[in-house]
């Protein structure tokens, strides 16, 4: 395995200070020789990694090459052939980790079109927790939008739907799966924002895929290239965040991008 290291990871939940202190802390995801196998067709193969409490990790590679796939097993959607996955609580939070507590973000924001947008975001939860989730409404600049139904919303609002609706569950891990792929340039840029933002402030384990290198950079303290099966590459992104696409950005950016066209 490559390790294009550009300095030591530090730990974004321990040491940053925007994270609220009563916001649920990200959970430790650790893989451990992970196969999964369709009938003949390899997909994951021997896979091991360990994502730390609050982490930011971006899984790159080529289509086919099993990111989706690995998210499905996380998120228990699927089951693996052979090998682990366990979560661990970090510090004094609660013990034990359910799919409850992991929320999934797709492409398709798979809003339910005859509920309004804040029924959308409140769907699965009790009454009880009802106004947190119009709270994340506001949070995600959907105030206003509250009462219309999603077809009324574009197509950066419906994510932004979808992504206050995943939050709204206070979940410890958010697995995104190329949620932005389908808006416009600054729509995504807006997004990008958003979701850093959100993730800063609430402290969940994040790992997106994506097939868009710059967004990788952009967000993750950790870029992983996914490569027949298992990890071909890890990239250590330790450039201050916000990040401005400055000469730093762009060359590790190349970097990744090379590796990327490389499998
Ligand atoms: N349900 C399934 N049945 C059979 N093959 C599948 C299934 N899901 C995915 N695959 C195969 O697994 C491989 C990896 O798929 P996927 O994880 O979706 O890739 P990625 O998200 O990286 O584009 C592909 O070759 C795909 O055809
Ligand atoms: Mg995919």
């Amino acid at each position: 395995m490559t390790d294009l290291s550009l300095g030591r990871h530090v730990n974004e939940a321990e040491t940053n200070p925007d994270i609220n202190p009563n916001a649920v802390i990200g959970a430790e995801i650790l893989i451990e020789q992970l196969y999964k196998y369709y009938g003949d067709v390899k997909v994951l193969e021997d896979l091991d990694l360990h994502i730390q409490a609050g982490e930011f990790i971006a899984i790159v590679g080529r289509s086919g090459c099993g990111k989706s796939t690995l998210l499905r097993l996380i998120a228990d959607l699927e089951q693996q052939s052979y090998g682990e996955i366990k979560f661990k609580s970090a510090r004094h939070l609660r013990e034990g980790i359910t799919s409850d507590d992991i929320r999934v973000m797709f492409q398709d924001p798979r809003l339910l079109p005859w509920r309004s947008v804040e029924h959308n975001v409140q769907l699965g939860l009790p009454k009880t927790e009802h106004a947190n989730a119009s709270s994340m409404l506001e949070k995600v600049g959907l105030k206003e939008k509250a009462a219309l139904w999603p077809t009324q919303l574009s197509g950066g609002q419906r994510q932004r739907t979808a992504l206050a609706r995943a939050l709204s569950h206070k979940p410890r891990i958010l697995l995104l799966d190329e949620p932005l792929g389908a808006l416009d340039a600054l729509t995504r840029l807006d997004m990008q924002n958003l979701i850093e933002k959100l993730w800063r402030e609430q402290g969940f384990t994040a790992i997106l895929v994506t097939h868009d290198v710059s967004e990788a950079v952009q967000l993750a303290d950790r870029i992983i290239l996914l490569d027949k099966g298992h990890i071909s590459a890890q990239f250590q992104v330790n450039l201050p965040r916000p990040r401005q696409k400055n000469l730093a950005f762009t060359e590790l950016e190349q970097q990744v991008l090379n590796a990327v066209l490389a499998t």
